[in-house]
This record gives structure tokens, sequence and C-alpha cells, in this order.
């Protein structure tokens, strides 16, 4: 019960600091760089954050990651999520509609494709990141990116608003050449000390 409490507590400073960085400086480059810088301190804190505690999905499960709610204040912003992920996923170039960052706190390495839009309607990629332990990815809300696992990983997605509530996230559909939109993320799992 001690290291639950704990957690909660390094949860709530963390996220504490993030909403003043952004109250402060408002969404830019610079300071979802700083929240990245935030969060990834508290991802260090891999005893308050294992695998046992958020676990992925089991076998014969129809996904094979699942995200646990962390944090998220009143208004749904400030959505801190645990992703739990057992193997191989890849998502497609995707948006967020608001701000986002991704910091991996231990297992494998989630590879980040970077890309941009293309006149045609496309996208292009221009760029790579790995997010693994001690590293960690920032977006602004119109940035695309794309993940790629190939092994079990356990990292933080915190978004500004709450993927429940992200209803116009786009992806692309590189065989139609076209997107579509995301449905708003389900089956999130409350991992939040009281509630259920
Ligand atoms: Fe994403």
């Amino acid at each position: 019960m001690e290291r639950t409490s704990e957690r909660a507590r390094e949860v709530d400073a963390a996220m504490a600091d993030i909403r003043a960085i952004e109250e402060r400086d408002g969404v830019t480059r610079e300071s979802i760089a700083a929240i990245r810088a935030r969060l990834l301190q508290l991802a260090a804190r891999t005893d308050l954050f294992t695998p046992e505690d958020f676990p992925p999905p089991g076998e014969g499960d129809a996904r094979n990651s699942c995200l646990y709610r962390l944090h998220e204040d009143e208004q749904h912003r400030f959505a801190l999520y645990a992703n739990s992920t057992s193997g191989k996923r890849s998502s497609p170039p995707h948006n967020h509609t608001t701000w986002a960052v991704i910091v991996g706190v231990s297992g494998g390495d989630e590879l980040n494709r970077f890309y941009d839009r293309t006149d045609d309607g496309g996208v292009r990629e221009k760029g790579q990141a790995v997010v693994r332990a001690g590293t960690g990815v920032a977006f602004m809300p119109d940035d695309i990116h794309s993940i790629h696992i190939e092994a079990p990983v356990l990292n933080f997605h915190l978004y500004g608003l709450g993927l429940e509530q992200l209803t116009r996230r786009e992806y692309y559909k590189p065989a139609e050449h076209a997107w579509s939109v995301f449905p708003p993320h389900s089956d999130i799992r409350e991992a939040r000390p009281g509630r259920s």
C-alpha cells in the first residue's frame, strides 16, 4: 500500500509541475520539451512503475497493448497513461489534436517515425527517434508520427487532453492514400488509487 501511495504522490507532483509549465509558457516546442524532461524524471522511478504493476494484456486478448490511467484532471486535461505492450505492435501515421509526450520506462525500444504531410495528401518520413528508458519524444497537436514496437515495453503517454475526448485524431492509410479518423480510445484501465 505504501508503494501505491508513494506512486500517487510522485505522479501528482510531476503533473503539478507539468501543469505549471503549460500555464507559464503555453504550448510551444520549448514547453513540451520541458514537459518531456519532467516526465522523464517520473519515469526514472522504475521501482514505482514495474511491468508487474502494469501488466500487458494476457494471451488470447484481442489487443497486445493496454493503457492504465495514472492521472487526468476534472476537465480531462493532463491525461497520463502507462502503456504496457506485450510485443510486436505498430500504428499508422497519425496526429493527436492535442500536445503529446511519450517517454520510456522499461523494456524494449519503441521506434517513432516522424512525418510531414505532402502536397498530394500523403506523408513523407522526415526523421526517427527511439523511445526507451531515459528517452522520450514530444509532439505539437498537428505533428504526425507512427510507432513500431518489437518487444515488450512499458512507457508513459501524456496528452494535453484525455484520449477518450480526442474525437478528431487523423491517421493515414497508405494503401488507399487516404486519411481517416480514429474512434476515441476505449478500454482504458483505471489505475488511480480510490477510483474504479
Ligand atoms: Fe501517437
